[in-house]
């Protein structure tokens, strides 16, 4: 297997990007991107608003797992789980995180390092009620990232909530909401052959975005 991974390897060709190529703002870059990302012959498996989020404990023991964007504005970058999940308790002892997209089709990368917070209770509740009525039920029942004896515990308390909210809204659990990544610095990263990768990198220096391009 390793002499197979040893060879896999591709040549990205479709596109470059300089300094002059990008917008001042990062946001403006990144919707720019993002909307790019989202070709309408894409096969529908491609969730090109999959990130990987990294968090760290205090200790420096980084986890990453893979979220759902759900929102973007000059405010920053807001994600959806469970407040005393993993990653929740990370949030609360070390702020400091990390999200990274990697769109294969357009063979481009961003990554995004910030600061997290929790978005309003408003927010929160809003999103909640968008979700679909077995999401919310998900949500409510799930002890997220604690262990558990099989999966029939969980679709028993599934089934049990689904009952006990018949017909009547389902409430939005307090441990589960938003939160918002505030970027410090953002990368975007464009493919190039022979490794000479185009990478042009914003960090927010006196509250102004600096542009400049790092070697691949
Ligand atoms: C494509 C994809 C999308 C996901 N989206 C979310 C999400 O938006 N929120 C979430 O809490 N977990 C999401 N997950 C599950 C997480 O990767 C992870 O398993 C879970 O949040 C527990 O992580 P933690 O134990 O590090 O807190 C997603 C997983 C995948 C593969």
């Amino acid at each position: 297997m390793n002499d197979r991974l040893q060879e896999m390897r591709r040549t990205y060709a479709q596109a470059g990007l300089d300094v002059d190529d990008v917008a001042s703002d990062p946001i403006d870059q990144f919707q720019r991107w993002f909307g790019e990302a989202q070709h309408p012959c894409l096969p529908d498996w491609l969730e090109v608003n999959a990130m990987t989020l990294s968090t760290a404990t205090k200790a420096g023991q980084v986890t990453s797992r893979v979220v759902l964007l759900k929102g973007v504005s000059p405010d920053g970058f807001v994600f959806y789980t469970n407040y005393q999940s993993v990653k929740g308790q990370q949030l609360a002892e070390n702020p400091s995180a990390s999200l990274c997209f990697y769109w294969p089709h357009l063979e481009r990368q961003v990554r995004i390092d910030g600061v997290v917070g929790k978005v309003t209770k408003e927010l929160s509740d809003a999103y909640f009620r968008s979700r679909p009525r077995e999401s919310q039920l998900g949500g409510l029942l799930s002890d997220q990232s604690k262990p558990v004896k099989n999966r029939e515990v969980i679709e028993g308390l599934f089934n049990d909530l689904e009952k006990r909210y018949a017909g009547t809204d389902i409430p939005r659990p307090e441990h589960w909401g938003g939160y918002q990544l505030v970027p410090h610095q953002i990368e975007f990263w464009q493919g190039r052959p022979s490794r000479l990768h185009d990478r042009i990198c914003y960090m927010l220096q006196n509250d102004r975005w600096n542009i400049s391009r790092l070697c691949p």
